[in-house]
């Protein structure tokens, strides 16, 4: 069982991580029109974890019995001038999101809901990933600098990253898991 406050926390997070989608699917859009369809895949990538976050969250609250209210997600950003541009506002995004993990652990803590920390350790973990994997690009990039040729091999490489999520929540979200 969820207090309303952790169901309004929670129904807020599922917000977070739909905007979070749409973010990475508007850079993905930008990767494109840079011609730069490697860094186009990551991003798109990156959408499909987001969706997944986002449906974990959906389907967590509603198991709890709690009720769903969906809000207007936000228009992202959409000018991008370079992957170097993208990735340290992808790292800023990651870090407003770690921060609102950690506000939902707190809370969990706090109303002693043991369920929702424990479902929430899951993402604690998985924000560390995030942010790493923004760390190492921005590394990267900074390396190749303002080599074409270092970008577009980069571009290469980012072209064989695989969603490691799953994509289809026809079986719900735990469903899905078990499959993939
Ligand atoms: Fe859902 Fe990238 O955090």
């Amino acid at each position: 069982m969820l207090s309303q406050k952790m169901t309004d926390a929670l129904n807020e997070q599922i917000n977070k991580e739909m905007y979070s989608a749409y973010l990475y699917m508007s850079m993905s859009v930008a990767s494109n029109e840079m011609g730069l369809k490697g860094f186009a895949n990551w991003f798109m990538v990156q959408y499909h974890e987001e969706m997944y976050h986002a449906m974990k969250f959906y389907e967590y609250v509603g198991r709890q019995g709690g009720k769903i209210a969906l809000k207007a997600i936000a228009e992202p950003p959409s000018d991008f001038s370079s992957p170097l541009d993208m990735f340290p506002k992808t790292m800023e995004h990651e870090q407003f999101v770690t921060r609102s993990i950690n506000d939902l652990m707190d809370l969990a803590i706090e109303e002693k809901d043991h369920a929702s920390r424990i479902f929430l350790q899951w993402y604690v973990t998985e924000q560390v990933e995030e942010e790493e994997n923004d760390n190492d690009m921005i590394a990267q990039l900074k390396l190749i600098g303002d080599n074409p040729q270092g970008l577009m091999m980069l571009d290469r490489e980012l072209a064989g990253r695989a969603a490691n999520v799953p994509t289809d929540f026809s079986k719900g979200v735990e469903g899905a898991a078990e499959e993939g």
